[in-house]
Parts: C-alpha cells; sequence; structure tokens
C-alpha cells in the first residue's frame, strides 16, 4: 500500500514513522509512505499557504490554489484523497480495514483555522476524524489513521498477531492478557490459562471480553452478534452487578 501525507509540518511524522509497527511495514516493502510538505507547492516567492479569512474573523485559512495544486501533482485519477477533519466520518476498526483494502490514499492535514472549503469541493473525496473533539492539525490525526490501517496489511503484524483479534474486531473488546511471573503481589494468572486446553482457553477469553465490553462500553453490546450462552453470560454479569450494589429498603 502506499501512503502519500499532504501537510505543512511534515518533521512531525519523522519519530512514529520510523519506530515500530510503521517501521516494520516498510522494512518489509508492504508500506510506503511520503510525506510532503504542501510549502513546496506554494508558487510565489515566500511560499504563503495561507491568508485571511473572508467575512472577517479570526485566525489563518489554508488556500485552495496551494493545496489543490498538491494535491492534483500527486493524485492520479481514483486515488482516495482524505482530509482529517473534525467534520469527517469517525474512524472505526471498520474504516480502518477498508482503508487498507486500497492500493494508494493520500491523507491530507488541515491546520491553522481550516482550509478553504473549495479544495473539499474539488479535491477531497472522503474525510475523516478520529473523534469528536478539535486537534490543533491534521497530523496527529493522519498518523493515527496510518497506524490502525496498515494493521490490517496481511504481513505488517507478523507473528505478533492478528488484526482479526483485536478489540474491536467483531464488535467487542478484547478480554485481559497475562504473562510471567504467575503471581505478582498477590494476583494470580487465572488457572485456564495455565492449562493449555485451547477450545477452553478461547472461550474464557470471549467471555472475559464480552465481561470487558458490559463494563467499558455497554453501547457495543447492542450490534454485536451473540450466541444465546454469550447472551446468558451477559445476564450473569448484570446479576452480579445488582448483587454487588447496595440494597435500599
Ligand atoms: N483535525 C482537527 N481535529 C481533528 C479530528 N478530531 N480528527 C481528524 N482531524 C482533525
Amino acid at each position: 500500500m502506499r501512503i502519500d501525507v499532504l501537510t505543512l509540518f511534515p518533521g512531525m511524522f519523522e519519530g512514529p514513522m520510523t519506530e515500530s509497527m510503521l517501521w516494520k511495514g516498510r522494512d518489509r516493502g508492504l508500506l510506503d509512505l511520503y510525506v510532503h510538505d504542501i510549502r513546496d507547492y506554494a508558487l510565489d516567492k515566500h511560499h504563503k499557504v495561507d491568508d485571511t479569512p473572508y467575512g472577517g474573523g479570526g485566525g489563518m485559512i489554508m488556500r485552495a490554489d496551494v493545496v489543490v495544486r498538491a494535491v492534483e501533482t500527486l493524485a492520479q485519477p481514483g486515488t482516495p484523497v482524505i482530509l482529517m477533519s473534525p467534520q469527517g466520518r469517525l474512524l472505526s476498526h471498520t474504516v480502518a480495514k477498508e482503508l487498507a483494502g486500497q492500493d494508494r490514499v493520500i491523507l491530507l492535514c488541515g491546520h491553522y483555522e481550516g482550509i478553504d472549503d473549495r479544495v473539499r469541493q474539488l479535491v477531497v473525496t472522503d474525510e475523516i476524524s478520529i473523534g469528536d473533539y478539535v486537534l490543533t492539525g491534521g497530523e496527529l490525526a493522519a498518523m493515527v489513521v496510518i497506524d490502525a490501517t496498515i494493521r490490517h496489511i496481511p504481513g505488517v503484524l507478523g507473528a505478533e498477531g492478528a488484526a482479526d483479534t483485536d478489540s474491536h474486531a467483531d464488535g467487542v473488546l478484547e478480554g485481559p492478557h497475562y504473562t510471567r511471573p504467575p503471581v505478582f503481589r498477590g494476583l494470580t494468572v487465572p488457572d485456564v490459562l495455565q492449562v493449555g486446553d485451547h477450545s477452553r482457553i478461547a472461550a474464557w477469553r470471549r467471555r472475559e471480553g464480552l465481561r470487558r465490553t458490559w463494563q467499558h462500553r455497554p453501547d457495543l453490546l447492542f450490534r454485536a452478534q451473540l450466541t444465546d450462552e454469550e447472551k446468558y453470560w451477559l445476564a450473569e454479569f448484570a446479576d452480579a452487578d445488582s448483587a454487588a450494589k447496595p440494597q435500599y429498603p
């Protein structure tokens, strides 16, 4: 997969893009990542990329002529051009997997107060938000999108695990993980994990994942596909919760 990032702050990508998973993806030849400075596409002698907003108001707006030139220089017909924006559709496991299915994407990072809307109208094909809050710019959001996406490219995770067992992969959270030592400060690794019966381990993991989901993200359970046994477990968690709550006469 090839990802081109357009940004006013290419230096922000240096650390994260050369470490860990991203580095592995690049090293294994599964990810081609290019970070481009939008300023290089400003033709005037001061490389001006922004200007004051029509109609007044604070802040500076990124210029359409510069940004569109940058995008059109890089994009080929059909290349998705994704604007990082708090107004976009929310990034999720499903969206990341969908992006990983593309051969190539361009991620456009906005900055300052915003970007001239004609960029959106002319060249942007999709807008993605990483959450309902506003960042100073799209750079951190682009890095989150890249990280979440490339885990779905076959071979990037290698032996470390498969994205299909991640939290959210099937609509619920993952259960807890443990490693040595078996007892730490009086807390013991559950017996089932130490015995090696793989079907019991899988059932335990599913049940504990559902318990986590019940406790932390019950909203996810509305859409999760559950067996009758799993629904019964949820009823047990609910009973345990109400038994733990103080009873008033
Ligand atoms: N740019 C600013 N805030 C953002 C957000 N929440 N998601 C994506 N891009 C952004």
